[in-house]
């Protein structure tokens, strides 16, 4: 590690693997190497509560199983042409996969013939999109980037729509993380771009406790994942695997309308939002909402 590493939570006493630019004060991206091989939330791991944890979390052999847990084709039948839909009648085609996991949409968005950037912050997970999309015959154009500093890394390329799907923007733990995130969001967009972020319905969780319909995004039915704790600061969720193995996330539990408020404030004029992709829906229902938000004008 070098001697410009940061502290990334001093509650917790564990040291980020991310390094400073001692010129510019930004993090460089983590690389491959520089991911652990195994997840390690410390002594107290309801303390861990950093927005550099997820290069932590996504280490290889929870990346490995991350599909077991999802189940494209599971997820592709709950989903059904959703986000294609969207896009198909918005008429955008160059969209920029900010959070691409080890890729469902992006693969599902080459397939439909779209034009697709697959970003995201872990390097682990691109190698595993990459792979993933290879497999379906497509060469993935992969961009290393944190949200964060989005706009440094995806360089003069401006785009119709940035996806951020998967519950993922719930990575981020500070509010000028989330604010500095969006607006980057934003800047990468064209004038009249959409953004379409999607969240856990966490205002269920935190106001009446867990519940899941199982038919969204988590649809691996070898695979269980829930709540281990709960509180304001931290949804913790623990995913165990068929054969004993066990990983965890540590989450903000973003509520529905603090994060729409995030996003307008950002300069989003208009938001959409769908509980599990309907339009409408029962306010204490769904188990994910998607938000679709509008760049251009919109004149009250
Ligand atoms: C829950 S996974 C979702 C992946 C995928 N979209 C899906 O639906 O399967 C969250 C993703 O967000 C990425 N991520 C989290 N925080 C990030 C950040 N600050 N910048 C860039 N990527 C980030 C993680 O590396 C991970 O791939």
């Amino acid at each position: 590690m070098s001697e410009h590493e940061m502290q990334s939570n001093s509650s917790t006493q564990k040291k980020s693997r991310i390094s400073v630019d001692p010129g510019t004060g930004e993090p460089a991206p983590v690389r491959l190497n520089d991911i652990p091989k195994d997840q390690d939330y410390g002594a107290q791991p309801e303390k861990v509560r950093s927005t550099e944890q997820y290069q932590e979390e996504y280490v290889e052999n929870f990346v490995e199983r991350w599909d077991e847990l999802i189940d494209w084709e599971a997820r592709a039948e709950g989903e059904g042409q959703f986000f294609i839909d969207i896009l198909k009648k918005l008429g955008k085609h160059n969209i920029l996969d900010a959070a691409t996991g080890t890729g469902f949409h992006s693969v599902q968005l080459l397939q439909a013939g779209y034009n697709v950037t697959s970003a995201d912050g872990n390097a682990q997970m691109l190698v595993k999109a990459f792979e993933n999309a290879k497999d379906h015959g497509h060469v993935m154009q992969t961009v290393h980037a944190d949200w964060r500093w989005l706009n440094r890394d995806v360089q003069d390329k401006l785009f119709d729509a940035v996806i951020i799907l998967g519950n993922s923007f719930t990575h981020l733990f500070e509010e000028h993380d989330r604010r500095r995130a969006l607006a980057e969001f934003y800047a990468v967009l064209k004038h009249d771009g959409v953004l379409i972020i999607d969240q856990r319905n966490y205002d269920g969780i935190l106001d009446d406790g867990f519940k899941s319909k199982h038919k969204y995004y988590y649809c691996g039915d070898k695979v269980s994942a829930q709540p281990i704790h709960v509180d304001d600061g931290l949804a913790r969720f623990e995913y165990s695997f068929e054969d004993g193995s066990k990983h965890h996330l540590n989450m903000f539990p973003l509520r529905k309308d603090y994060l729409r408020g995030l996003i307008h404030e950002a300069g989003f004029q208009k938001i959409e939002t769908y509980g599990d992709f309907k339009e409408t829906y029962k306010e204490d229902d769904p188990d994910f909402y998607v938000h679709v938000a509008y760049k251009d004008y919109h004149a009250k």
